[in-house]
């Protein structure tokens, strides 16, 4: 059965660093929902930062335990606001399980303007070891491809979080 519009999940997916938990948890405090991190329930769940999951079990078991919370989310939930992780929707059945019980916003930030954040996240984001900035660059535009299969898309690039955060609200009325 389909659920009424007003009470599916907002889902918020965009490369690494545009906000999306920020952003994210302003929507919710605005509508009075709740937020949910996906890499937060990761880390909850088994226990283990985000950084060490990719260093001691590897990227690819990684990616399973987010498609995996991700669906029971998306399946079992209403009226959440839930962030992604930047690589969670490179997965198809990510991608199906979100477009078909959420709203998905796609938070667009050009790429000169991200770059600008590169040195505040770089640390925190196994991805984006050792690689350089060319690509880093391609990576940031290859993922565009999955990102556009998506709902609504704000762009972030002049917007404070709270603007961006009004925004979505906005849109939903
Ligand atoms: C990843 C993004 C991270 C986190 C992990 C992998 C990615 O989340 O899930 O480091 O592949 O883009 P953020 O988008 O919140 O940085």
């Amino acid at each position: 059965t389909e659920i009424p519009i007003r009470e599916k999940n907002i889902v918020l997916i965009g490369f690494m660093g545009v906000g999306k938990t920020t952003i994210g948890r302003l929507v919710a405090k605005k509508l009075y929902r709740d937020f949910i991190d996906i890499d937060e329930e990761i880390e909850k769940t088994y226990n283990m930062p985000v950084t060490q999951i990719f260093k001691e079990l590897g990227e690819k078991k990684f990616r399973q335990m987010e498609r995996e919370i991700i669906t029971k989310i998306c399946s079992n939930t209403r009226l959440k606001i839930i962030a992604l992780g930047g690589g969670a929707y490179l997965q198809e059945e990510v991608r199906k399980v979100c477009l078909s019980k959420c709203i998905v916003y796609f938070l667009d930030l050009s790429w000169d303007s991200w770059k600008e954040r590169l040195p505040l996240i770089i640390n925190s984001r196994p991805v984006l070891q050792n690689k350089t900035l060319d690509e880093i660059e391609a990576l940031f535009f290859k993922r565009r491809a999955a990102y556009s299969l998506h709902n609504s898309k704000v762009s972030t690039n002049d917007l404070d979080p709270e603007t961006a955060a009004n925004y979505i609200v906005d849109s939903l009325i």
